[in-house]
C-alpha cells in the first residue's frame, strides 16, 4: 500500500515537472474550442486551396523554434521570429487569427495560439484524407519571438547526419525524421529550393546522381536554370494534394523532389524506416504509416511547451500582450 502511494506521488510529481498536456484540456473552460478551430479551417480551405499544407507546415515551423509556443505568429517588426530565412514560405497566419478572434469573442483569455495551431494542424491533415488524431493541449503561449532563435531549422540541403541531429536535439528519433518528412505528401515547394539540387549538387556541380533519370527531365523543365524561382511544384510526384503513403515510395524510387527527402534513403537506418511500410506483410500486418505519422505529431507538439503558469494567453496571436 505504502509502496503505491510511493509511485503514485512520485510519478504525479513527474507528471507536474513535465507539464500538462492532455487531450480535452479545454473541456470544461472553452468545450466548443475544437469544433470552432475545425470550422475555421474549414472555411479557409473551401477558399484558399493550400490551406492544408500551409497549416501542417506552420506547426512543425513554430514547434521546431523554442518549442510549440506560438512564437512564429509574433510579428513586431524585422527581428521578429517568422522573419527568419528558415521560414521562408510558412504561412497560415491569418487562419490562426480569425479562430483566435473567434474563440476570443466566447471564452476570453483561455485558448492559446500554441495550441490553435497544432489543432488546425490536425485538421488540415483530416482535410487532406490524412489519420485523425487526439491532439494534447494545454499549451501556453511564449513571450519572446526572436529572428536570431530560428537559426537552426532544418533546411533541404542539409545532409542526413544534420538533419537526425537536428531532431535529436529536439527529441526526435530517426524514424520520427522520417514519418514527419512525409508530411511533404502534400503541399508544394518553390524552385527556389530545387536550385543546388539540379544545377548546383555539390561538390561537383550538376544534378543530384540519386534523381530517377527519368524524372530529372521533368523536374528540369518545371524549375529551369534561371527560371523564376518563385514557380511551384509538388513535392509529393503524382499524388500532391492527398495524405498518403506515395511520398515514401517515390522516396524509394528516385522520385523524391526535396533534397532532405531522398537523403532519407542514402542512409541505413533511415532507409530501413522507409522500406518498413513496404514490406511483404504490408500494408495489412506491417506498420501502418497513418498511425505513425499520427504518432509523430503528438510527440512533435510536445517539444518544449510551456505550461501551468509559464508563458502566457495572448489575445491576439500576432502581438504580445
Ligand atoms: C526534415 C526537415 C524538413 C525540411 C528540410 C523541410 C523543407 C521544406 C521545404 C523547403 C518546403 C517548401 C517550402 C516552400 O517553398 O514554401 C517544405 C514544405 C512543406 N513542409 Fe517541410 N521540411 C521538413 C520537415 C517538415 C515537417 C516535419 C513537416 C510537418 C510535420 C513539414 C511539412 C511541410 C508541408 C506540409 C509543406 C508544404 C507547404 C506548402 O505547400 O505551402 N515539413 N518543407
Amino acid at each position: 500500500m505504502t509502496l503505491i502511494f510511493i509511485i503514485l506521488f512520485f510519478s504525479h510529481l513527474i507528471g507536474i515537472s513535465q507539464g500538462q498536456l492532455k487531450v480535452g484540456f479545454y473541456i470544461k473552460k472553452c468545450p466548443n474550442v475544437e469544433s470552432i478551430v475545425s470550422r475555421v479551417v474549414n472555411e479557409a480551405a473551401a477558399s484558399i486551396q493550400n490551406t492544408a499544407p500551409v497549416l501542417l507546415r506552420l506547426h512543425f515551423h513554430d514547434c521546431f523554434v523554442q518549442g510549440c509556443d506560438g512564437s512564429i505568429l509574433i510579428d513586431n517588426g524585422d527581428s521578429a521570429e517568422r522573419h527568419a530565412f528558415g521560414h521562408q514560405g510558412v504561412g497560415g497566419f491569418d487562419v490562426i487569427e480569425k479562430a483566435k478572434a473567434e474563440l476570443e469573442a466566447v471564452c476570453p483569455g483561455v485558448v492559446s495560439c500554441a495550441d490553435i495551431v497544432a489543432l488546425a494542424a490536425r485538421d488540415a491533415i483530416l482535410l487532406a484524407n490524412g489519420p485523425f488524431y487526439n491532439v494534447e493541449t494545454g499549451r501556453r503561449d511564449g513571450v519572446v519571438s526572436n529572428v536570431s532563435l530560428a537559426r537552426n531549422m532544418p533546411e533541404v540541403d542539409d545532409s542526413i547526419q544534420q538533419l537526425k541531429d537536428k531532431f535529436r536535439e529536439k527529441g526526435l528519433s530517426e524514424k520520427d525524421l522520417v514519418v514527419l518528412s512525409a508530411a511533404h505528401t502534400i503541399g508544394t515547394t518553390a524552385c527556389f529550393f530545387m536550385t543546388n539540387r539540379l544545377y548546383k549538387f555539390s561538390p561537383n556541380g550538376g544534378s543530384d546522381p540519386s534523381i530517377n533519370p527519368n524524372f530529372l527531365p521533368e523536374l528540369k523543365a518545371t524549375c529551369p536554370e534561371n527560371g523564376a524561382n518563385t514557380v511551384r511544384l509538388s513535392m509529393d510526384r503524382g499524388s500532391g494534394e492527398t495524405f498518403d503513403s506515395q511520398i515514401l515510395q517515390n522516396i524509394r524510387s528516385g522520385s523524391a523532389v526535396l533534397r532532405s527527402d531522398a537523403t532519407l534513403y542514402n542512409d541505413e537506418t533511415t532507409r530501413r524506416v522507409v522500406d518498413s511500410y513496404f514490406g511483404i506483410l504490408s500494408p495489412l500486418l506491417g506498420p501502418s504509416f497513418e498511425a505513425d505519422f499520427a504518432n509523430a505529431m503528438v510527440k512533435m507538439g510536445r517539444i518544449g511547451v510551456l505550461t501551468g503558469s509559464q508563458g502566457t494567453i495572448r489575445r491576439v496571436c500576432a502581438a504580445f500582450n
